[in-house]
């Protein structure tokens, strides 16, 4: 029934709300599933195209994820496949119509439950599966369906709710349930929904909490996704660590991943130290309640067996990839020895090594550390690789940290 009701829901509203004659002049990108970002922490930035690639796009809605993943496979002239894979027919409309419109023919589309699908679908070597498992009757069930169908060296990325930055989304589900309960025409409790909003008090939490957005956006859809769901809920980092774990799974990394390490926010010696004795996962869960804002925890996990690394950016033959900026923008970007930017209602400030812009620079996704090291290197002959070497890694622990900064291997 509850799997019923969320279909009724999403065959209604298809969310997020999408325009496919849009294809024409945008891309959508985010996290998790953008190929470079994927490629590096499921394959240790490593992984072997011209083996084939299978991804499964597990409750794609609209399709964001599964058009973004299947037009950068497209465009780097990658052999691979997406499955589009969704308990509602108008959504997936929407996301086919979406694929025509790019003239992709990369992606398949499954109109079932993640749930039904089993490992006699065969394995997949990458899984998305972005705001949907915390819609489900038992999550944990869906974690577990969607480890069985991993191949053992594939990965998965995920999205789902954090439980801090959305304070106040619960208590205005509670009141609406309350007020216009489940049942009544979805018209009439769109129309609570707004009516409510509009009343509420400056001192309510959800007008308080600047990092859920959806029901100001204008969209029905996205309004009673946030605010009318037949079923949410958020996640804790140690409640989801429990929930991996309990899948046989492990996480390679939370995006971005600096947000999730304390001394992204602290200062005092002392308490960085004791911060990073504890375990990674405890690390992550202790910047989770300082931070305050993660509304969303987007995270990527391989199987608990697969040892794969994160890639080693001390290696010459790593090609650094910048996260949605050219290298002339990383440049300008950098001033007064400072990377400055706004996460999530965050202002950052990130020291930046003095060779940062002459290195930025020369990060165009196919030059590695070497050849970017040699350009260094014929305007300051005072730099050597060493250098080098410590001055990219402080460039790379920043930005990575912030999701500006991948690495790629060569493969053959
Ligand atoms: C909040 S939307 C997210 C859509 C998309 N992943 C995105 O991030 O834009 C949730 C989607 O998951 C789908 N869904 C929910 N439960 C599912 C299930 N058990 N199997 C397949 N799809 C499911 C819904 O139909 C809906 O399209």
């Amino acid at each position: 029934m509850a799997l019923e009701n969320l279909r009724a829901q999403y065959e209604a509203l298809p969310y997020p709300e999408r325009d496919p004659a849009d294809e024409g002049t945008r891309l959508i990108t985010g996290s998790p599933s953008n190929l470079w970002e994927l490629n590096h922490y499921v394959f240790g930035g490593a992984r072997d195209w011209t083996k084939g690639f299978r991804a499964l796009i597990a409750g794609g809605g609209t399709g964001d994820a599964a058009i973004m993943l299947a037009q950068q496979l497209a465009d780097a002239d990658i052999d691979g496949s997406v499955c589009h894979l969704d308990l509602s027919s108008a959504s997936q409309d929407i996301a086919r119509a979406r694929a025509k419109k790019r003239n992709l023919t990369n992606i398949e589309f499954r109109q079932a439950s993640l749930l039904d699908i089993g490992p006699s679908d065969g394995e997949y070597d990458y899984i998305d599966c972005c705001g949907v498992l915390h819609h489900l009757d038992d999550p944990s069930a869906g974690f577990a369906a969607l480890s069985a169908l991993l191949a053992d060296n594939g990965g998965i990325g995920l999205m789902v709710y954090g439980e801090l930055g959305r304070t106040g989304v619960y208590h205005i589900q509670d009141a609406l349930k309350s007020i216009c309960p489940e049942g009544e025409p979805i018209t009439d409790r769109l129309a609570a929904a707004r009516k409510l909003i509009g009343a509420l008090p400056q001192t309510n939490w959800l007008v308080r909490n600047p990092f859920v957005t959806d029901h100001l956006n204008g969209t029905d859809a996205g309004l009673f996704d946030l605010l009318l769901h037949s079923q949410d809920r958020a996640y804790l980092v140690s409640e989801l660590a429990t929930l991996i774990d309990s899948a046989g799974l492990r996480v390679t990394s939370f995006i971005e991943p600096g947000r999730y390490r304390p001394e992204f926010y602290l200062n005092d010696p002392t308490l960085i130290d004791r911060a990073k004795a504890q375990a990674p996962i405890e690390q992550a869960a202790l910047a989770e309640l300082i931070a305050g804002n993660m509304n969303v925890h987007i995270l990527y996990a391989v199987k608990s067996a697969n040892t794969i690394e994160l890639p080693d950016p001390m290696r010459k033959d790593a090609i650094p990839v910048l996260r949605d900026m050219l290298p002339e923008d990383g440049v300008k970007a950098v001033s007064n020895g400072h990377f400055a930017g706004r996460i999530n209602g965050l202002d950052i400030r990130l020291p930046m090594p003095a060779l940062a812009k002459a290195i930025i620079r020369q990060c165009d996704g196919t030059n590695n550390l070497e050849t970017i090291y040699e350009a260094v290197h014929a305007l300051r002959p005072d730099i050597d690789w060493p250098g080098f070497s410590r001055q990219f890694l402080n460039l790379y622990d920043a930005l990575n940290g912030i999701n500006r900064l991948l690495l790629k291997f060569p493969t053959d």
